[in-house]
């Protein structure tokens, strides 16, 4: 999967995210790739207008919600953007399965917005087809999803379900927030939403409502509600207790009402939102990835079986009590490689099997890993320790293997302390990882020269694969990387050019150790 520049010691999880999302595209492009095609024959064998009779199946609902979202091509694509106040354009490839599976909830929400009369227009574009257009529009990978406003363009930046993409659009073109006027309408807005935030103002208006307003349209996941009726606000949020002004966050289980109690500002709403709008204990699946990744939250993910998921939900909820608004559950399927390698690799554990708990602090890039049983007290301990900064970093390390007569030492991140930093010899360290061009030419070089050096008491040649160890004193940009510890000065080793000769590097080496002596000398003759 490294076919790049590789990972430094810490990684974000928009990184993760990429690869996450290169694993999708690579692993599932071509499969099925007729999809599209066979949803754009229908579109355009059904074109005429014949379809006044009931929807009789499920096929034929999509088919006509699909006919509601315009296809663009080279000639109409320039004049329905400027011709429209709001278009979200979705970018496609045929082949593309991620495209073929947004299609249908695309085309569901098209139609959704259109029973509401929201303004916007939804078009498509085959970009592969029609690749100028596509590209004057922006689009530069698939699938892409672009709101234009006034013919300005904007990135899609809500979830991939047609409820989120209907609610993201409301949330943009000026429909952020549904009002129930009666118990009725309560009821039926319960049966299709199971997450919302509910205001009740006595009358819309004020301060108060239009804080409630701005947070509701700057916040890109949330349905907001509203009523001016205490008693269809209790059908919403049962927990509702009386009063003229109330909010409250409606989720799914087990945590099912939390009430605001902060003053009605847009910030502090958004985050009390923010800060309980996840279950518990939150399950990743495709859909929700986005989303999650995208939480500012210290994340604790944990590996499992899906057979085991029950029993660790009811483990992990009481420690996200616990821990509620400072650090997020998150479930992952240990055998849903898209989800779970790019993380396992992290750790060097791609091929475990075993139940794993780990936590990214997304502040500062460091990862963590509970190296013991997750009993309840380790959960917590672990939980105190991500929040109060004791918990100790994980660092990916082999083994440490048997040196016994070798040349050039094979360093880990376990004995990289040892062997490079507490040293008393000079090293000369070999970076590399065994996926970059230009390494293996270097290590022949490297062997070339500890052979040369051979002998040599104060010198010791040694080398370390990045790609399966890590420490915090180990930093290398690009690979291979060539370091020299000097013993005076281990804390900054000197770097030596990677595309220079043997000689040239054996030239380097003797002038280094030279200096080295020198300070040695000069140390001696301070102390006498
Ligand atoms: C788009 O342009 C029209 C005409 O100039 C204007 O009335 C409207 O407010 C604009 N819409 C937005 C969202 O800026
Ligand atoms: C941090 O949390 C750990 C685990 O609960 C605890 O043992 C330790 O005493 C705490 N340290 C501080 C400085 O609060
Ligand atoms: C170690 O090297 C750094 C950078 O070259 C230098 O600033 C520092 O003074 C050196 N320390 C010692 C003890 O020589």
């Amino acid at each position: 999967m490294f076919t790049s520049k590789p990972t430094s010691r810490f990684i974000s999880l928009a990184l993760i995210l990429l690869i996450s999302f290169n694993f999708l595209i690579n692993s599932t492009a071509n499969e099925d790739s007729d999809d599209i095609e066979d949803l754009i024959a229908l579109d355009q064998e059904q074109d005429d207008e014949t379809s006044s009779q009931k929807p009789s199946s499920e096929a034929e609902v999509l088919t006509k919600a699909q006919r509601i979202v315009l296809e663009l091509n080279n000639d109409n694509t320039q004049k329905v953007i400027s011709g429209n106040e709001y278009i979200l354009v979705l970018g496609y490839a045929p082949w593309c399965v991620r495209s073929a599976e947004l299609m249908p909830r695309f085309a569901e929400a098209a139609s959704f917005l259109k029973e509401i009369r929201s303004p916007l227009l939804m078009a498509k574009i085959d970009a592969e087809r029609y690749p100028k257009a596509a590209s004057n529009l922006g689009i530069k990978g698939y699938p892409t999803l672009l709101l234009f406003v006034n013919g300005t363009s904007q990135p899609y930046t809500g979830g991939f379900s047609t409820e989120e993409i209907v609610l993201w659009v409301r949330k943009k073109t000026g429909m952020p927030i549904i009002r129930i006027n009666s118990i009725n309408e309560a009821d039926n807005f319960l049966k299709k939403h199971s997450v919302f935030a509910v205001g009740l103002f006595d009358k819309y208006e004020g301060p108060d409502y239009d804080e409630f307003v701005k947070a509701s349209t700057t916040d890109n996941e949330i349905q907001f509600v509203e009523t001016n009726n205490p008693q269809i606000a209790s059908v919403l949020f049962p927990d509702f207790k009386f009063s003229k002004l109330f909010l409250g966050i409606v989720k799914s289980e087990p945590e099912r009402y939390t009430s605001y109690e902060d003053a009605f500002e847009e910030d502090k709403i958004l985050q009390f939102l923010n800060d309980n709008k996840f279950p518990l204990v939150t399950i990743l699946t495709e859909l929700n990835s986005v989303k999650v990744y995208a939480s500012d939250k210290l994340q604790v993910y944990v590996f499992a079986e899906a057979d085991n998921f029950k029993k660790l939900i009811e483990l992990f909820q009481d420690a996200a009590r616990k821990f509620k608004s400072k650090i997020m559950f998150v479930l992952v399927d240990i055998k849903e490689d898209n989800l779970a390698k790019p993380f396992l690799t992290l750790f060097g554990l791609e091929d475990s099997e075993e139940t794993l708990v780990t936590a990214f602090d997304y502040k500062t890039g460091a990862k963590y890993l509970l190296e013991s049983d997750p009993t309840p007290g380790q959960i917590d301990e672990f939980g105190s320790g991500l929040l109060n900064g004791t918990c100790p970093p994980f660092y990916k390390s082999q083994e440490i293997p048997e040196n016994k007569g070798a040349d050039i030492l094979t360093v880990v991140g376990k004995s990289f302390d040892e062997l490079v930093l507490s040293s008393s010899k000079n090293i000369f360290l070999e970076i590399y990882t065994p996926w970059c061009l230009n390494c293996e030419t270097t290590s022949k070089q490297v062997e070339k020269l500890a052979k040369h050096f051979k002998g040599l008491d104060n010198l010791v040649f040694a080398k370390i694969d990045a790609s399966v160890n890590e420490h915090p004193k180990l930093e290398a940009d690009d690979y291979p990387t060539l370091l020299f510890y000097p013993i005076s000065n281990k804390s900054n080793p000197i770097k030596l050019p990677t595309k220079s000769s043997s000689k040239e590097l054996a030239i380097l080496i003797n002038k280094y150790l030279k200096e080295e002596a020198h300070d040695e000398q000069h140390v001696e003759k301070d102390e006498l």
